[in-house]
């Protein structure tokens, strides 16, 4: 059965939004996990815009599943994780300007800045995936890097619709049999959701997925009422009239 890797990067965007203390991405992991997820999986950004390298220290301490970073190839980010040892570095593309994770990686123009970071990470005992899109000439140079997992791009396939949508499950599911075939772990994940997943569900040995946006949205609405009702019995047992 495909593992769940849940990305809590969400949460700290909500903390940084304030500047504060509030939602803990190290308490959303603890229940990430107790609702069943099999890995916490963090964007650790150059410009820690929302995943701070304290977040990441911590995680590592408390997180029972399996931590999984993602991260550049930016020096400042590969000493960090040399340091902390997440149990996986997923590299990503990592643009400043961008909302998200954009697309896979360019490993043909990347190839041998990833061989050298993928080398240094390997050493340090860290397993090593790479998020590219559902191209085979990519998984092919994935291959020779010698990485354990590929996480194929789902964006392509969530964003679009009707015949294009099918079209793009369908390079999944080829991408994901020829990684399958040449012995590299398969992962998937970008923009997943509840409905959107079902059909890739029917691509075989697929090991994980990696979702974050869909599953902290609906963790906000499913929360809210609770919260409002803690908030109005606080007022209702300390009001003086
Ligand atoms: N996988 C990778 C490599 C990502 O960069 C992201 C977004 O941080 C995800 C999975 C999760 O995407 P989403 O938040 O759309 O579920």
């Amino acid at each position: 059965m495909p593992k769940l890797g849940v990305n809590i990067d969400h949460i700290a965007t909500i903390r940084e939004a304030r500047k504060t203390y509030e939602p803990d991405p190290v308490h959303a992991a603890a229940l990430a996990e107790l609702g069943g997820a099999d890995g916490i999986t963090v964007h650790l950004r150059e410009d820690t815009r929302h995943i701070k390298p304290r977040d990441v220290k911590i995680l590592r301490e408390t997180v029972k599943t399996k931590l999984n970073l993602e991260m550049s190839v930016a020096d400042i980010v590969v000493q960090t994780a040399l340091k902390i040892q997440p149990d996986m570095a997923t590299l990503v593309p990592e643009k400043r300007e961008e909302v998200t994770t954009e697309g896979g990686l360019n490993v043909k123009d990347g190839y041998d800045v990833f061989h050298t970071v993928i080398d240094l990470l390997m050493k340090a005992g860290i397993d090593i995936s790479l998020f590219v899109d559902p191209d085979i000439e990519t998984l092919k140079l994935a291959k020779k890097l010698g990485v354990k997992y590929v996480e194929l791009h789902t964006g392509s396939y969530a964003n679009a619709k009707g015949e294009e949508q099918l079209r793009e499950l369908k390079n999944l599911a080829d991408a994901g049999a020829w990684a399958n075939a040449n012995g590299l772990v398969l992962n998937m994940g970008h923009g997943l959701n509840y409905t959107n997943i079902i059909p890739v569900l029917a691509i075989p040995r697929i090991h994980e997925f990696n979702i974050g946006h869909a599953i902290i949205s609906r963790a906000v609405l499913v929360g809210l009422e609770r919260a409002v009702r803690d908030m109005a019995d606080v007022i209702e047992r300390h009001r003086v009239d």
